[in-house]
Formats: C-alpha cells, structure tokens, sequence
C-alpha cells in the first residue's frame, strides 16, 4: 500500500532509502490499531512520524494527544497520566480527567516512554492492557478506546536490562517499530531538506556552494533535522534574501566539519551580553559533564547540584544531545 506523498500531514521530507522506506511503513501502519514504538536520536522526527500516523488513519479527526514523560513531574504525574478524583489529594477540588481519558476515541503518544518512573510504569501496562483507566483516589473505571504510539532516544533493550524499564510493558509498546536513520546517514535528503524549509517559511531556496555542501555532507549532525532547521533559521536571520549558501555563513563547528565542543574560553565572552554568556556557561557545563558521566543523567545532575528533572529542563532548553554521538564516535 502506497501513501502519496501529498497525504503526508504535516509533510515528510526526504527520498533516501531510509525515508522512503518509513513513509511506506507509515502508509501500512496508519490504518492499524496496533501499538507502535519510535525510535531514533533527537530531532529525527519521530513526532513527526507519530503525528502522521494518526492524521493517515481513520481516527484523524479525533483527538492526538502527546505527553513527554520525562517532563512529567513525579509527583503530578499519575493524575495527569490517569486523572484524579473529587478530594483525591490535597488540592484536588474538582475531579480531573487525565490525558488517557483526554485521547478517547483518538492516539495517545508517549514521547520519551523511557524515562517514566517504574511506579508509573506498572499502571500504564495494565492500562495498555485493559484499556481501563481508574482515576486517582476513584472506584470507578472507565473504558478508553485509544491507539497508543510510544517513541525514545534511547536504547528500551537496555533500560530493560538495567532494570529501569518492565519488559513486559516493553513488548506492549514495542508490537511494531518505526526506526528513523540519523540524518549524518541520509546526506540525500540535505538538500530536499533546506529546500523545503525555505519554502516552507515563503523564501525562496538558495543554491550552495559545492564548498558549503560538502560542508553539510560532511558534518555529524548530533542534533539532526532539529540542528539543520536551527542553522537555517540562523542563516536566515543573519543573510536575509540570501540566494546562495557559502561556507563563510555557516556555524564555525558545521563550516570545520567538526562536531565536538570546542574547549571553552572564557575571553570568547568578554563583548557577550551577560545572560547569553550565562547560557553558553550553562550549557557548556552540561555538555561536559554529561559526557564525562556517559550520559548518567542522575549522575549527571548530583554533580551539577541539580535536581534530575532540573537537568531534565536544561538539557531539553539547550537541545543537547550526545548518546549517539557518543555511541558512534
Ligand atoms: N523528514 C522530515 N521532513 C520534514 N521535517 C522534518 C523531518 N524530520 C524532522 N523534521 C522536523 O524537525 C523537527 C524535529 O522533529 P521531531 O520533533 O519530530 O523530532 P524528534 O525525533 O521528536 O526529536 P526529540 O527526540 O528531540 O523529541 C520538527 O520541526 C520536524 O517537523
Ligand atoms: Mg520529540
């Protein structure tokens, strides 16, 4: 089964085999019930691929309903997952349908499935399981009909066998899976990429110097589709009605072809407005210390004196990524 392109909402670009071959899954899986997992670094598209996978299917006009279970506060989180009742907790004055009631009828995405506590973990399977949400601190059950897609940057195998992921809930979500290639293995899809952007913001899409492209095919992209939309929209601020791409306009780090930090110098700030300068500190201290404790987030955050959904925060704020960079370099 074929999904024309022009079908795709909102619209995925790319023809490399890779893409190609999500697209088609995509077609084949719009019109299923069955749970799927969405895997691939930061910034692939994998909300992209899930918000396909419901405005393909029959439930388009129904609710799409996404949570980030690693922004999800601890202590929220199960009311906000499943809903409370009237008086369930202090504070509960008026009872509170949760985001599982919310998708009735329409998809569920859980972004980041892999980061949710495993106390919230075995309420989820049962409710996976048996379609039955019981609100907080209420007898009642009520039946969902919802489609749930689940995506994660990292690896579930391992959550799973480190413990910190139930296996059982891992093959609930994981029915089907949709992986998406980092972009530094698609180079093709590059050009079609910044293309689009442009067009997609009206702007007319620049050429690129055979320098400038080589300079895109060469560089890591950690951060991927996210990163190459950012340096366009950097580029557009700084050149606008640019009609050609020079290397001389691209970031130092994507001109050089290279994708690790450079060390900081601390005389790089001294003309730097000081809440930039406290940013480019901040996240430069992040970077280091995340890889300095292979990306151990809890590790990460006791060093820093942050809490782990403070760590959480910033690492989200300043889009860094790594695991993979890590993991392949
Ligand atoms: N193939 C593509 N075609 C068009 N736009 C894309 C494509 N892939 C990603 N994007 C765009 O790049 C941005 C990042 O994509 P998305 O948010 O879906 O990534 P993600 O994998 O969910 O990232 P994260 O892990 O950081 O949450 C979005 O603006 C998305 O629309
Ligand atoms: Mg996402």
């Amino acid at each position: 089964m074929q999904t024309p392109r022009h079908k795709l909402d909102p619209p995925i670009i790319g023809t490399s085999d890779a893409m190609e071959s999500v697209v088609r899954l995509i077609a084949r899986l719009a019109t299923s019930e069955v749970n799927v997992l969405i895997t691939g670094e930061s910034g692939t598209g994998k909300e992209l691929v899930a918000r396909n996978l419901h405005s393909c299917g029959p439930k388009k006009t129904k609710p799409f309903v996404a949570v980030n279970c690693a922004a999800l506060n601890p202590g929220i989180l199960e009311s906000e997952l499943f809903g409370h009742g009237r008086g369930s907790f202090t504070g509960a004055v008026t009872p509170h349908a949760g985001l599982f009631e919310q998708a009735d009828g329409g998809t569920l995405f859980l972004d980041e499935i892999g980061e949710l506590p495993l106390f919230a973990q075995a309420k989820m399977l049962r409710v996976i399981q048996d379609r039955e949400v019981r609100r907080m601190g209420s007898a009642a059950v009520r039946r969902v009909s919802i489609r749930i897609l689940c995506a994660t940057n990292t690896e579930l195998e391992r959550e799973v066998r480190e413990g910190r992921f139930r296996l059982d809930l891992f093959y609930r979500v994981n029915v089907v899976r949709v992986h998406l290639a980092p972009l530094r293995e698609r180079a093709a899809d590059l050009v079609d990429l910044t293309d689009f952007f442009f067009a997609s913001r009206g702007l007319l899409p620049p050429t690129l110097s055979k320098q400038a492209r080589e300079a895109l095919f060469r560089y890591h992209w950690p951060g991927n589709v996210r990163e190459l939309q950012n340096e366009l929209d950097r580029m557009v601020a700084l050149y606008p009605g640019l009609t050609e791409i020079k290397t001389s306009m691209l970031s130092e780090r994507i001109a050089n072809g290279n994708a690790r930090e450079r060390p900081f110098d601390v005389r790089l700030l001294s003309d730097t407005p000081l809440p930039e300068a406290v940013g480019y500190l901040e996240e430069n201290l992040l970077r280091k210390t995340l890889e300095k404790t292979n990306w151990n987030k809890s590790k990460s955050a006791r060093e820093l004196g942050l809490s782990r959904q403070g760590l959480l925060k910033k690492i989200k704020r300043y889009g860094i990524t790594g695991r993979a960079r890590d993991l392949t370099s």
